[in-house]
């Protein structure tokens, strides 16, 4: 069977498609059969064949420096598809502060896109989400959600703590309609978000996006009944991760 004749899934909503892991995400989705609602800042940034197929790809803009903008991408998914069935919030930042080093805004900047961009696609996104009634939520937060380890951002490691928070949020809030939300905890994973940042694990080690994206198509396959709250994915030995 040819990808282009696949079954078509069910419809997925994903931040952050331009680059990185989120374009892993997409395409691994797409291959996979699913239908899906990109927010991205550029719509240049998605990859052609995505773009091409106006069928099962929707490209909607989503800035999480726009409150209004969560909303409305799930306004124009719901209008395009009629349904949604799972929320993917992959975009996020690094930046540079430790308690030492570092301009304090830096953490407002981080907390816009990697907290409240997700809180609030979220909100906009949940009501839709309990009607699919195996609605998914998948928060890609990182291994610095689960513990603190010196690094180059402190602020960072904050905003992925409070992803964890929110996650366990939305498995509350949506359990008894069907939706389960994971947070998926990756270690580095080689992208320009790490690029220049000596702390993180050596290249050679470190994740390939395709494989956090492996992981997210194995997670939206799992029955309501095998509900998958925080899902580590380590480059390194730690105590307990
Ligand atoms: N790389 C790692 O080692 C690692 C490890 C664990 C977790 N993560 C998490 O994985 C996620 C993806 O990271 P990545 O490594 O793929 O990073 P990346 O290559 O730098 O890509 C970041 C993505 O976020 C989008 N984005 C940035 N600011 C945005 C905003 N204001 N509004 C909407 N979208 C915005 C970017 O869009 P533009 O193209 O428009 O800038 C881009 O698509 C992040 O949440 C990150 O924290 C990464």
């Amino acid at each position: 069977m040819s990808k282009h004749s696949e079954p078509v899934r069910g419809v997925v909503m994903l931040s952050g498609a331009s680059r990185g892991i989120g374009a892993a995400i997409a395409q691994r989705l797409y291959d996979d059969g699913y239908t899906l609602s990109l927010g991205v800042r550029d719509p240049a940034g998605v990859a052609p064949a995505l773009a091409a197929d106006k069928e099962r790809v929707l490209i909607e803009r989503y800035d999480a420096f726009d409150p209004l903008s969560p909303a409305a991408w799930v306004d124009a998914t719901l209008a395009r598809f009629g349904r949604l069935d799972a929320l993917i919030n992959n975009a996020g930042i690094l930046l540079e502060i430790t308690l030492d080093r570092g301009d304090d805004t830096a953490l407002d900047t981080m907390w816009e896109v990697n907290v409240k961009g997700p809180f609030r696609t979220i909100r906009a996104a949940m009501p839709a989400l309990k009607v699919s009634g195996k609605g998914r939520v998948i928060n890609v937060a990182s291994t610095d959600g689960k513990r603190y380890r010196p690094t180059d951002s402190v602020g960072y490691a904050m905003t992925k703590h409070a992803v964890m928070a929110l996650t366990h949020a939305a498995r509350f809030d949506g359990w008894e309609s069907g939706v389960r939300a994971t947070a998926l905890c990756p270690g580095a994973v080689d992208t320009e978000l790490i690029a220049r940042f000596a702390s993180a694990s050596p290249v050679a080690d470190r994740l390939r996006p395709e494989t956090v994206a492996d992981t997210i198509a194995f997670l939206l396959t799992l029955p309501n009944n095998a509900t998958v709250a925080e899902l580590v994915l380590n480059t390194r030995l730690e105590p307990s991760l």
